[in-house]
């Protein structure tokens, strides 16, 4: 033993390393769930509760992991979700994230609340990026989000659609959670302090911040007035219901996210690995169907794509991995992930995602 330490061994690991590393009022903002996160233990918990009924004797000698999500070809199913303020976890911030996505193979989408600007952030990726957004009560900055996101090169639109107020947060209001002033929030279309004023918690300034700006009076409608002012595809995210899922073909989405917000929002909500099998026999092939919440684990990704999703989400594992070393950090995250969902794949007898049907699953 040369005494070097060893390297992270599992996405676990990386968050184990992250915690050291980010001052506690950050990483418990990264971590942390809603009110007493039995949702954001569940959705771990429920990836776990899956069984593999694995296939055996199938050449799994060649196995081709990619995917192609409306035209964009993935080297393999996974897309880095949105996620703010990811400067508080390395300089480089969201560019980081782009670079290390596009070398993992990967897509990416980038939040309003990022703290690097749309056009950064687009120009750091030769891969796909996408740009997720809220509806404001100032429709007119809504519409201007989505032009720059247009101009920029962004090739799809995520619409948040389960945060019409924040949720309960206790980890921030007991840390006086706060955006520290030199990082900036350049895609949100106003300026957070400027409206707020000089505020110490800035935990409930978010939150009111969100009440000021976004419009918790959002409806159905209101993504057909989003799909009339951009010709981007819309992918509506936050859903857990079959029934809204139609809703949202019904109104012109080319896609649903079934998403939790990462346990962030309502506790005690449906965790996403029990939620997703509704969802994709309401929708039944229409759509692209992509899920997120807790996946940890390669063979979480092959039981989301066994249940019915073309591709998987991974949210906080990338913070880890930009905490522990930046863009490259993140990029390792994405490696250890890709060889466990390989590895995943040959040891259930799947070749490819196509071949990853819902008889996998006990
Ligand atoms: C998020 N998430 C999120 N979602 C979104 O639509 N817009 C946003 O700005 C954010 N911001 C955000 C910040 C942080 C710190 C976290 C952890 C999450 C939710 C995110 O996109 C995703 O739904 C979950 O994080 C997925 O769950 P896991 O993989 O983190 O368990």
């Amino acid at each position: 033993m040369n005494g070097a330490p060893t390297p992270p061994v599992n996405l676990q690991a990386y968050e184990a390393l992250a915690a050291e590393r980010l001052p506690r009022m950050v990483y418990d903002y990264y971590a942390g769930g809603a009110n007493d996160e039995i949702l954001l233990r569940e959705s771990r918990t429920a990836w776990d509760a899956l069984r593999i009924r694995y296939r055996v004797l199938r050449d799994v000698s060649h196995r081709d992991l990619s995917v192609t999500i409306e035209g964009h070809r993935l080297d393999w199913p996974v897309i880095v979700a949105p996620m703010a303020f990811q400067q508080m976890a390395t300089p480089e911030g969201e560019v980081a994230t782009a670079r290390a996505t596009a070398a993992a193979g990967s897509g990416m989408i980038l939040s309003t609340l990022s703290n690097r600007t749309i056009e950064d952030v687009r120009a750091a990726s030769n891969g796909m990026v996408w740009f997720q957004l809220y509806i404001y009560r100032d429709r007119g900055i809504t519409a201007e989000l989505v032009r720059r996101a247009e101009r920029a090169g962004c090739t799809g639109l995520v619409l948040t659609v389960d945060t019409p107020i924040l949720g309960r947060r206790e980890r921030d209001l007991l840390n006086g959670f706060h955006v520290p002033p030199e990082f900036p929030a350049p895609n949100l279309g106003v300026d957070m302090r400027s409206t707020l004023g000089a505020q110490s918690d800035m935990s409930s300034a978010l939150a009111q911040f969100i009440l000021g700006h976004w419009d918790a009076g959002i409806a159905w409608q209101d993504l057909a007035w989003l799909q009339s002012i951009t010709s981007l595809p819309i992918y509506v995210k936050g859903v857990v219901r079959g029934d809204d899922a139609l809703l949202a073909l019904e109104h012109g989405a080319a896609g649903v996210i079934v998403s939790n917000h990462g346990g962030r929002q309502l506790d005690t909500a449906v965790p996403t690995a029990r939620a997703l099998g509704e969802v994709a026999d309401a929708m039944a092939g229409r759509g692209t169907l992509l899920v997120d919440g807790g996946v940890r684990r390669g063979t979480d990704v092959l039981k989301a794509l066994a249940m019915g999703a073309q591709a998987v989400l991974l949210g906080r594992p990338i913070l880890w991995g930009l905490a522990a070393g930046g863009e490259a950090g993140a990029r390792r995250v994405l490696q250890l992930l890709r060889d466990e969902v390989d590895l995943a794949f040959a040891l259930a007898g799947v070749r490819s995602p196509a071949e990853a049907t819902r008889d996998l699953l006990a």
